[in-house]
């Protein structure tokens, strides 16, 4: 997943084509900001190439990054000069400071294997909160909301490239397996494929709330009818 810097460049072309960044970072922001006026301080985890991250700094004075991946990191550098990128874990990950909010986006928690996982994810956030921070999840599906065997389909013109992507996904268990295709299409080396299949965990809305409670936060939990919704916690 992401491994190397021609996955990062097409999630980059594909993502941005396909989901509207500013918007959603201007829900978020409102989320944090209702619970939390003068928050001005925000990590965002998994951060994949930063482009969340540049819509938060239009509106929050300071900003950071962690991620995994080193060359969706790389592309977050390209992008933010200035804006500190963290390589790490968000299972593990101890920055050393606190912010007003603390956020995760696009389902990326969704990537962890084990509810134990995902505990220590949440607590590991929990622990980058100021006393009075906002912590904001947007998880993957629920088991009673994903839809067995979606398909899904997208295309996008970049310069001189096409990028063309399929994807498939079933239920295997507590498991979402996505597998996509990509072809990608450049005027001078021609037509590629290449594929990879995602393993995302269904977790339950209790286990997130768990997860929650077990980081010292209460939670709630918003639908949204673009998208999976946000668990939004704050220190009990
Ligand atoms: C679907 S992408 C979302 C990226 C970005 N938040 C966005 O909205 O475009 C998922 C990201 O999670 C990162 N990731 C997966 N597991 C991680 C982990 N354990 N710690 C930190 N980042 C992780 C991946 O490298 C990838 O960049």
């Amino acid at each position: 997943m992401y491994e190397n810097d021609s996955a990062a460049e097409i999630y980059d072309v594909l993502y941005q084509d396909r989901k509207d960044y500013d918007a959603e970072a201007a829900r978020v922001a409102a989320l944090v900001r209702e619970r939390k006026p003068d928050a001005s301080t925000l990590l965002d985890v998994a951060c994949g190439t930063g482009v969340h991250l540049a819509a938060f700094a239009k509106r929050f004075d300071t900003v950071a990054g962690l991620e995994l991946s080193e060359s969706m990191a790389a592309r977050a550098a390209e992008r933010l000069s200035g804006v500190p990128l963290h390589r790490g874990d968000m299972r593990t990950f101890d920055l050393g400071q606190t912010y007003d909010a603390v956020v995760i986006m696009f389902s990326s928690i969704g990537y962890l294997d084990t509810a134990a996982e995902l505990n220590s994810a949440v607590s590991a956030m929990s622990r980058h909160l100021a006393d009075d921070g906002v912590l904001v999840v947007e998880p993957w599906y629920f088991p009673d909301s994903f839809l067995d065997g979606h398909v899904s389909t997208h295309a996008v013109k970049n310069g001189d490239q096409g990028i063309a992507r399929v994807s498939h996904s079933t239920r295997e268990g507590d498991k979402t397996r996505m597998e996509i295709h990509y072809l990608v299409a450049d005027s001078t080396t021609g037509i590629k494929h290449r594929s990879e299949v995602d393993h995302l965990t269904l977790f339950s809305r209790e286990e997130y709330t768990e997860a929650f409670r077990l980081g010292g936060l209460n939670v709630t939990y918003l639908e949204s009818q673009a998208g999976p919704g946000f668990f939004v916690g704050t220190r009990k």
